[in-house]
C-alpha cells in the first residue's frame, strides 16, 4: 500500500505535497518522492529512500522546487526493492539514477496498486525501443501510457484509456503531461483516491487526513473512471472518454481520525482490512490459475523436512502451517522458536527446508536463525511483509505478504497473511509431490475467505458486547485441538498484550494433565471448535471445565448449533474446508482481544512494554 498526494494551484506545490505525503506516511515508508513543474517547464523530479524526512531535505523542505503543479508518493515496495531508482515518480523517458533533476519525459507519473500483467506489457514496450531503469510495475505503465499518447496523438485521456484497457491489477495513478502544463490526470481501479477542491486549488490523495487541512469539500472518484484536474476544477470521464458528472461531498472527519479512516484505532482498521490483505496475498501468487512460489519443483520433491521459524505471532503463523502441510504432503514439520532455534544442538536434516516467517523482516532471534541455517547450508525461505528488510534480504528465496505497513504493534493482518502464504506454500508442495491432484479446488476454497471473513467482522458488536461484560476477569484460557489449538495459540497472545489478560491458550485433550486444577467459579475459558473428527473430544473438554465452574465460550462454524446446548456464548463462522479454518476463527479472537482493551481503556495500538518489531535479543 503506497500514498499518493498531487496539487495543483496559486501556491507553490512543493511545500504542500510534502505536508500531505508526511499525512500518508503510514501508508508506506520505504522511499518518497515528488516531481513538481513550472508552467511548461519540464518537471523536476526528486526522490530519495528511507523515511519523508530525506526527501524534505534534499528539496529544503519543498522551497528549492519552483512551481504551481505536482504529484508525490511514499513507497511500501511491492515490486522491486526500496531504493531511489525504484521509488515514485517515473518516467517514461528515463530517470537519472540518482532520482533527481530535470527530466526529458512527455509523462511522468506515480502509482499505488500492483499491476499484474505488468511484466508482459513491458515485453511488448521493449519492443518498441522502450527502456527501463527500474524493476517496477508502475514504470510499465507510464511508459505504455508514453506509447499510447505518442501513437494515436489523441490526448491524455484517450492515452490513458487505452492503457488501461490493457492492464490488470489495481491502480490509483497519477499522471502529468509535458504538454498539459497545470493540468493532472488520474485514473482509479481498487485502489482509492479522493480529490478536493478549493477556490482556485485542488488536491488529490490516497486518504482524505492528506487533504483536510486544505479543503473538505472532495470528489470521490469510482472504479474504473478518470478525472483531469486543474487548479480549482475537476472534469470525470468514464473508459470511453465520455464526460461524468459528479457533485462534491463535505468531509466531516477529524484530521486524526481520518488517517484511521474513521476506526478508533489502527488495530481495527487494520482488522478490517484483512479481506482485501488475504485476496492480494492470494492473487500475488496465483497466475494463470498456478502457485508461483520462488522454489525449485525438483528442490520440493526431494525435500525430506521442514523447519518453521518465527517468534510471537509468526511462530504461532507457523504452528498452523505445520499442521497444514502436514495434513496436505507426507512432509514432516517442526516448527521452532526463532529465540530457541538459532541456540539449539539441533541436527538439521541436509535436504531440508527452512522457513522464517516475520511481520517486519527485522526481528533479531529470527535473523539469527535464519543466518544459523544458512551457515549449515540449508535452503532459507523468508514469509515477509516488508520489502527489502535484512531476513527478506539474506534468505534464499522470498515471499512478501501484501499487507502494506501495519502500524498496530499487535499484529492481525499481517498473521492472515502469513496463513496464506503458508497455504499457497502447502499447496504447492502437495501437488508437486503428488500428494495433491486438484490444488484448484483448494485454491478456489482460499478465494472464499475474504467475504468470510468480511461475513465475521459483522459479528463484532455481538463480542464487543461479551468482552464488555467480561473485561474485568483476570485469566481465560483458548483450548482447541490440531489446527484450532493453533488458532487458539494467537487468540491467546492477542488477548495478553493488548488487554494484559493473563491467557493461556492449551491443547483441549492436555488440561486434565495438570492445568486444570486452575479452573474455578467463573473461570472464561475460550474453546475453538471447527475440526470434523476432533469436534466432539473438544466439546467434552469444554463441558469438563464447564462443570468445574468455567463460564464457556465457543468458536465454531455455521450448523453446529448442538454447540449452544452446552455452552454459555458462541460466535459462529462461516463453513469452510477445515485445513483453512485458521484464517476464520482468529478473526473473533483478534476481535475480543481488541474489545478487552478498549473495555479496559488501554492504549490499543501502543502496549505497554513492547514495539513493532523486536531487533534486539
Ligand atoms: C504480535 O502481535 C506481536 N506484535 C509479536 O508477537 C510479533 O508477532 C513478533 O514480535 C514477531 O515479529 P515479526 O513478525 O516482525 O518478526
Amino acid at each position: 500500500m503506497c500514498g499518493i498526494v498531487g496539487y495543483v494551484g496559486t501556491r507553490q506545490a512543493a511545500p504542500i505535497l510534502l505536508s500531505a505525503l508526511s499525512r500518508l506516511e503510514y501508508r508506506g515508508y520505504d522511499s518518497a518522492g515528488i516531481a513538481v513543474r513550472d508552467g511548461a517547464e519540464l518537471a523536476e523530479v526528486v526522490k530519495a529512500t528511507g523515511k519523508l524526512a530525506n526527501l524534505s531535505m534534499k528539496v529544503d523542505g519543498g522551497k528549492a522546487l519552483k512551481g504551481f503543479c505536482g504529484i508525490g508518493h511514499t513507497r511500501w515496495a511491492t515490486h522491486g526493492e526500496p531504493s531511489t531508482t525504484n521509488a515514485h515518480p517515473h518516467v517514461s523517458g528515463n530517470c537519472l539514477g540518482s532520482g533527481c533533476g530535470p527530466v526529458e519525459s512527455d509523462v511522468v507519473g506515480v502509482h499505488n496498486g500492483i499491476i499484474e500483467n505488468y511484466q508482459e506489457l513491458k515485453e511488448k514496450l521493449l519492443k518498441h525501443d522502450y527502456r527501463f531503469y527500474s524493476n517496477t510495475d508502475t514504470e510499465v505503465v507510464i511508459k505504455l501510457i508514453d506509447y499510447y499518447y505518442k501513437k494515436y496523438k489523441l490526448g491524455p485521456i484517450d492515452a490513458i484509456n487505452r492503457t488501461l484497457v490493457r492492464v490488470r491489477g489495481t491502480y490509483a495513478l497519477e499522471v502529468m503531461f509535458k504538454d498539459y502544463p497545470d493540468e493532472i490526470y488520474v485514473a482509479r481501479k481498487d485502489a482509492p483516491i479522493i480529490i478536493g477542491t478549493s477556490a482556485g486549488e485542488s488536491f488529490i490523495a490516497s486518504d482524505v487526513p492528506a487533504i483536510i487541512n486544505y479543503t473538505q469539500s472532495v470528489y470521490y472518484i469510482d472504479n474504473l473512471e478518470l478525472a483531469r484536474i486543474c487548479a480549482g476544477s475537476v472534469h470525470f470521464y468514464d473508459l470511453n472518454g465520455d464526460e461524468v458528472p459528479k457533485e462534491p461531498t463535505k468531509v466531516e472527519l477529524s484530521p486524526q481520525a481520518a488517517e484511521k479512516e474513521g476506526f478508533e484505532h489502527f488495530m481495527m482498521k487494520e482488522i478490517h482490512e484483512q479481506p482485501r490483505v488475504v485476496k492480494d496475498t492470494l492473487h500475488s501468487a496465483i497466475k494463470d490459475g498456478s502457485i508461483h512460489i520462488d522454489i525449485d519443483d525438483e528442490f520440493l520433491k526431494k525435500l525430506s523436512r521442514i523447519y518453521i521459524v518465527g517468534c510471537g505471532s509468526a511462530y504461532h503463523a507457523g504452528v498452523v502451517g505445520q499442521y497444514v502441510i502436514e495434513r496436505l504432503t507426507d512432509v514432516p514439520v517442526r516448527v521452532e522458536l526463532a529465540s530457541e532455534f538459532r541456540y539449539r544442538k539441533m541436527p538439521l536434516a541436509k535436504d531440508s527446508l527452512v522457513i522464517l516467517v516475520s511481520q517486519s523482516g527485522e526481528t533479531a532471534d529470527t535473523l539469527a536463525a535464519l543466518r544459523a541455517a544458512k551457515e549449515k547450508s540449508l535452503f532459507t525461505y523468508a514469509i515477509v511483509n516488508v520489502v527489502g528488510s535484512s531476513i527478506a534480504r539474506e534468505a534464499d528465496s522470498v515471499f512478501y505478504t501484501m499487507a502494506g505497513p501495519e502500524i498496530a504493534v499487535a499484529t492481525t493482518k499481517a498473521y492472515s497473511a502469513q496463513l496464506i502464504a503458508l497455504y499457497l506454500l502447502a499447496i504447492k508442495l502437495g501437488t508437486v509431490r503428488g500428494s495433491i491432484t486438484d490444488p484448484k479446488e483448494l485454491v478456489d476454497e482460499m478465494e472464499t475467505i475474504p467475504e468470510k471473513i468480511e461475513a465475521i467482522l459483522k459479528e463484532r458488536d455481538r463480542i464487543q458486547w461479551f468482552a464488555a461484560k467480561f473485561a474485568h476477569i483476570k485469566d481465560a484460557f483458548f483450548i482447541g485441538r490440531g489446527i484450532d489449538y493453533a488458532s487458539c495459540l494467537e487468540g491467546s497472545l492477542k488477548m495478553k498484550e493488548i488487554s494484559y489478560v493473563h491467557s493461556e491458550a492449551y491443547a483441549a485433550g492436555e488440561l486434565k494433565h495438570g492445568t486444570i486444577s486452575l479452573i474455578e467459579d467463573g473461570t472464561l475459558v475460550i474453546g475453538v471448535n471447527t475440526q470434523d473428527e476432533l469436534f466432539e473430544k473438544t466439546l467434552s473438554n469444554l463441558v469438563e471445565v464447564g462443570s468445574r465452574g468455567a463460564y464457556l465460550a465457543a468458536i465454531t462454524e455455521n450448523g453446529r448449533y448442538s454447540m449452544e446446548d452446552s455452552v454459555n456464548f458462541t460466535v459462529y463462522t462461516p463453513r469452510i474446508n477445515e485445513i483453512f479454518s485458521a484464517s476464520l476463527t482468529v478473526i473473533p479472537m483478534q476481535l475480543l482481544g481488541y474489545y478487552f482493551a478498549v473495555a479496559r481503556g488501554l492504549d490499543v495500538d501502543k502496549p505497554r512494554n513492547l514495539a513493532k518489531s523486536v531487533t534486539v535479543e
